[in-house]
């Protein structure tokens, strides 16, 4: 099997290629990034390089696109713009990347009758509120976003919904909650704590902190996205979540206890305008129709293992980090 995974020098794509490749020994896979401030080379290192070929290039590139699947049999679409906080200081990438670029794999695949799976968000179906622990999203949960980012992911999820009916177009979406682990970009609110704590500042708390995220290890979202290409309905959605509820206040006390300090040594910065209340996935669908599950459901020893590979890779995210402030500091966050 040949795939295309776009977006896979980030952290997700990038975990996901390196799973595909450990768990099936057919697989060829062809990675297609851009190499944005996200991206980073460094995360694909140490692939058989038989079985992998990077190509730098933009997804809303129309001929290359064409090109790459023509010679594909799997399209694994990660690429995007991803991060909140920037789609609020600068939405327009966000369009580009997320809705034409989706545009322009979809005509692509359609054109050359191939099998896509679309990497898609929780955050579609905006927020939930926090007195309500017995609501979840499902598959049926009303689309309504809230940031430009979940909006841009939103429209991308509608064309393939809608390149499904009218075209016939073989493919599947997935819709995942809050990834954590090594090799995410420092911008993202775990390894921006554990990387201010390592430098000696104090973590960053957006307003009350009592907003809740529904963590999982990036680990299972690729085991559940290989699930879903192989077994998979054409046509369907499924939600990917591994239980993982967690309010941010948790998460930073957690992580400053982790880290030998005092759970209180922290400060709160402006909230995020807009800012979605609680996400909680409902992932029934998955689990009892493709029979999915996840391995790494223990948050405390998640946050140890990614702490661990953050003390132990400064190389990897230094460079990233000067910058990244910088956004934050200009902002007020
Ligand atoms: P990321 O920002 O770490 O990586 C995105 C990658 O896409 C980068 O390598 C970047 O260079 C590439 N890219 C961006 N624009 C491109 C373009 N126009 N052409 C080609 N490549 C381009 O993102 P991530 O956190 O790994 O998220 C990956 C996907 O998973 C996204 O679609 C995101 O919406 C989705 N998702 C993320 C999470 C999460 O918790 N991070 C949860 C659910 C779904
Ligand atoms: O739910 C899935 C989504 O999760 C993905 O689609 C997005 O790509 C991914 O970025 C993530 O979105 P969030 O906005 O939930 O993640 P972020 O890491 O930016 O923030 C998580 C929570 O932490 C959120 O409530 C805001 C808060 N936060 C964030 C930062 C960066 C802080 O309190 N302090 C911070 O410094």
């Amino acid at each position: 099997m040949k795939y295309l995974v776009t977006g896979g020098a980030g952290f997700i794509g990038s975990n996901f290629v390196h799973f595909l490749l450990g768990e099936r020994s057919d697989a060829e896979v062809t990675v297609l990034d851009k190499l944005t401030y996200a991206g980073n080379l460094k995360n694909l290192e140490g692939l058989p390089e038989d079985r992998f070929t990077f190509v730098k290039g933009d997804i809303c590139d129309a001929d290359l696109a064409d090109k790459l699947i023509q010679d594909t049999d799997v399209i694994v679409h990660y690429a995007a713009e991803s991060h909140n906080d920037n789609s609020l200081s600068n939405p327009r990438p966000f369009l580009d990347a997320n809705i034409v670029g989706t545009f322009t794999l979809i005509e692509a695949a359609r054109k050359h009758g191939k099998r896509y799976h679309h990497i898609s968000t929780d955050e579609v179906y905006g927020d939930l509120p926090l007195n309500a622990p017995e609501l979840k999203f499902t598959e049926k949960t009303p689309y309504n976003p809230s940031s430009p980012y979940s909006s841009t992911k939103a429209g991308s999820d509608l064309l393939v919904r809608a390149w499904v009916r009218s075209f016939g177009l073989r493919a599947t979406i997935s819709n995942c909650s809050n990834n954590y682990g090594p090799y995410q970009h420092v911008e993202k609110f775990i390894p921006r704590q554990i990387t201010e704590i390592l430098e000696g500042r104090r973590p960053r708390l957006y307003g009350t902190g009592e907003q809740v995220r529904d963590w999982i290890y990036t680990g299972d979202h690729s085991s559940a996205v290989l699930t879903i290409i192989e077994k998979g309905k054409i046509g369907e959605t499924y939600l990917i979540g591994a239980n993982g509820e967690e309010n941010n206040l948790t998460i930073v006390k957690k992580l400053l206890t982790l880290m030998g300090k005092d759970e209180n040594d922290f400060e709160h910065v402006n909230d995020r305008p807009g800012h979605d209340q609680r996400y909680a996935i409902d992932s029934t669908k998955l689990r009892t129709e493709l029979g999915w599950k996840p391995q790494f459901t223990n948050l405390e020893k998640g946050l140890e293992e990614t702490i661990e590979w953050y003390k132990n890779n400064p190389d990897w995210w230094k460079p990233q980090k000067v910058e990244t402030e910088a956004k934050y500091a200009k902002g007020g966050f």
